[in-house]
């Protein structure tokens, strides 16, 4: 009885712990938090505290009512606010803090029994960088004190506000803290200053610009040799020393603008999603933790994404499957023809037949006329040889010249026209030789699934593959089933894809544009893109937990904008075997094999005329010898037929 009189005594002696519970002014919580909460745009406010509930009796009347005012304050300015102490925020909140959006989380005071709770509840368990942190510290704690054994990452936001007792009114100097890796040492940045005078006084810099430094941080980049994007410098001793390529160099200016180490190591696997739902390869490295970075070519797939954290997209490129081009183009017969339409043809053989015609006319009037000069003129007077000699003409043959004025005028007309027509059909043969068709054997996946007998492939272990694995598209999954799952080797990379593609003879690859634009001239023969399959974006990858998302990304948009990004998206990044094809565009024999089979056909044509004029001629003349014959027998000399005769008794 006695003893808890004496405690009641105590108790009521004794002030509640209020002292360390709010240890500002309701004023200077108010503008503070106001300020803070205007920089970021948080959509909510939770004042953390650490006493259990009920709060009431533990701290005092006063103080609890100096607390509600505090949430009342904020809610008047149509701020959503709780007060909520840590057990009760690990109770009711826990994991789902995810559904807040941007929430502002403040703790009240900086009491050894909120920094027990804060260090041991709160920042083991949740994703420290979603929320803003505002903590408020009285003059005698020390920030290295207090954060001793809480991790505070590289992107996380929290905000220490400490009393500046420089002025004589009543200020405050924000200080940001972070740390750059778990273990590292504590750094510490003023943030904002307050005073009751000016008001908050933000940052000029915005956040990547005031952490631009990694101060020598070693980043574990993970690269796998995929020509051109990615190739692995090795030394003599095949140890792996750096990274070529666009990642390479995308590396290297990281490293220079966040000064960070880099060390490199190389993968034969690029990982893929077991059905277990274990990662192979490097993605696996980063899961695991054992590496930071992975440098190379990489689809962001939605079950990478949900595995990994990616870097904004480097790029973006199409997805297609490539194929030899056939060999030979397409042999078309009508290529001589088409140059002209048929009115054009016919209207050409009109104005021959007419052109003679007139030549013909002219020359018969002239006959009657003048006798002597119609005589004398050199110009076919047989209408076929005229008809032949104005084709000529309009082939740019010469054509005899007529002494006869009308009938030169009517060859000045014909060459005229002669030269215009050959000009255009030489414009529209030649432009018709150098444009070249090929007949592909299908453009779609579909087609290439019809066709049966091409074989196809994909880079292994990678997401391509998965993509196959785990498509909807009927198309692509009887693809899958039917004829990837056939390749027992399938290639590491685009080049060793793409290079079987050239060697064997009919064989198709998935491959990225980006890829294949780079390599085109690496491979020795031309390749021809299928219909796409789909649009997918290129980015890195970064352990699932990785602080440094940010700062990366905002360095690859400042390389974006500067135009860097597309200078080394565009260089030509020196490959093995690289072998620069000429542009020229060559005439082969099937262009031309119309011609060399009208030139042959009519040369035995006229041979077989040849040799069956001879055959008639023999014939006739045997004929007539034979009526010779008989004609001398009756002994009467056919006196007309001298040579026949004389041939005949020689
Ligand atoms: C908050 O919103 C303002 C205006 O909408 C914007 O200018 C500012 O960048 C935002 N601040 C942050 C940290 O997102
Ligand atoms: C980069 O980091 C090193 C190692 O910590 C440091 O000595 C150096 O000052 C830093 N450089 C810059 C420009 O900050
Ligand atoms: C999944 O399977 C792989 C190999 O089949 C094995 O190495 C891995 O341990 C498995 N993971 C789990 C979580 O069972
Ligand atoms: C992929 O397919 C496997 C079965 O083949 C299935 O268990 C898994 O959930 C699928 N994954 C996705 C992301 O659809």
């Amino acid at each position: 009885m006695k003893k808890v009189l004496i405690l009641l005594i105590i108790f009521l002696i004794l002030p509640p712990i209020k002292t360390n519970f709010l240890i500002r002014s309701n004023y200077m919580y108010e503008k503070i938090i106001e300020g803070i909460h205007k920089y970021y745009n948080n959509t909510c406010i939770l004042l953390i505290h650490a006493i259990k509930e009920p709060v009431e009796p533990k701290v005092g009347i006063e103080t609890y009512t100096r607390l509600k005012d505090l949430q009342l304050h904020f809610s008047r300015l149509n701020i959503r606010t709780a007060v909520m102490d840590i057990a009760t925020f690990i109770l009711k909140i826990g994991g789902s803090y995810y559904h807040i959006k941007r929430p502002l989380f403040v703790l009240l005071n900086d009491s050894e029994d909120l920094r027990h709770q804060f260090s041991t509840l709160i920042a083991p368990s949740i994703d420290m960088a979603y929320p803003t942190w505002l903590i408020f510290f009285r003059d005698q704690t020390s920030i290295d004190d207090f954060f001793r054994d809480i991790y505070v990452p590289f992107d996380c936001t929290f905000l220490v506000s400490k009393e500046n007792f420089d002025l004589e009114f009543e200020a405050e100097i924000i200080t940001e803290v972070y740390q750059v890796y778990r273990g590292l040492e504590l750094r510490r940045e003023i943030f904002a200053t307050w005073n009751i005078v000016d008001g908050i006084v933000y940052p000029k810099l915005s956040l990547y610009q005031r952490r631009s430094n990694l101060y020598g941080h070693t980043l574990r980049v993970i690269s796998i040799e995929d020509p051109p994007s990615s190739m692995i410098v090795r030394d003599k001793d095949n140890r792996v020393m750096g990274l070529n390529g666009f990642f390479g160099g995308i590396m290297e200016l990281l490293q220079e603008s966040m000064n960070c180490t880099l060390i490199y190591e190389s993968t034969d696997e690029w990982g893929y999603l077991l059905n277990n739902g274990t990662w192979t390869g490097a993605i696996n490295s980063l899961i695991i933790n054992k590496s930071d970075i992975f440098a190379a070519e990489l689809l962001m797939t939605t079950e990478r994404l949900d595995a990994l954290k990616f870097t904004t997209p480097l790029y973006s490129t199409k997805c297609r499957t490539f194929i030899k081009r056939p060999a030979t183009s397409v042999l078309s017969w009508d290529k001589y023809i088409t140059p002209f339409a048929d009115d054009i043809w016919s209207a050409l053989g009109v104005i021959i037949l007419i052109s003679s015609a007139f030549i013909k006319i002219i020359k018969s009037v002239a006959a009657v006329i003048t006798f002597q000069d119609a005589q004398n003129d050199r110009v076919d007077s047989k209408f076929w040889d005229v008809v032949f000699s104005v084709f000529g003409a309009l082939c740019s043959q010469g054509m005899e010249l007529s002494t006869i004025n009308p009938i030169r005028i009517v060859q000045f007309s014909i060459h005229l026209t002669g030269v215009v027509v050959l000009a255009a059909y030489s414009a529209a043969l030649i432009s018709s030789l150098a444009v070249k068709i090929f007949v592909m054997p299908f453009t779609t996946m579909e087609g290439l699934l019809k066709d049966r007998t091409y074989r196809f492939g994909v880079v292994g272990e990678s997401a391509d593959f998965t993509f196959f694995q785990n498509t909807s598209d009927p198309v692509m999954s009887v693809l899958f089933d039917d004829v990837l799952v056939k390749e027992t080797d399938l290639p590491l990379n685009y080049l060793e894809g793409l290079s079987r593609v050239c060697s064997e003879s009919k064989y198709a690859f998935m491959a990225l544009d980006a890829a294949v634009s780079q390599l085109k001239s690496s491979v020795d023969c031309i390749l021809v893109p299928l219909d796409t399959i789909s649009q997918t974006s290129i980015g890195m990858a970064l352990t699932p937990d990785s602080p440094f998302r940010g700062i990366i990304n905002n360095n690859i948009l400042l390389l974006r904008d500067s135009g860097i990004l597309n200078k080394l998206l565009n260089s030509d990044w020196a490959l093995p075997g690289d072998n620069t094809q000429d542009a020229w565009s060559t005439v082969e024999i099937q262009d031309i094999l119309p011609l060399i089979v009208v030139l042959i056909v009519s040369s035995c044509t006229s041979i077989v005329f040849l040799c069956s004029e001879r055959l008639i001629h023999i014939k006739m003349a045997h004929n007539r010898r034979k009526k010779n014959v008989n004609l001398i027998k009756g002994v009467k000399f056919p006196m007309n037929d001298e040579k026949l005769f004389k041939g005949y008794f020689k």
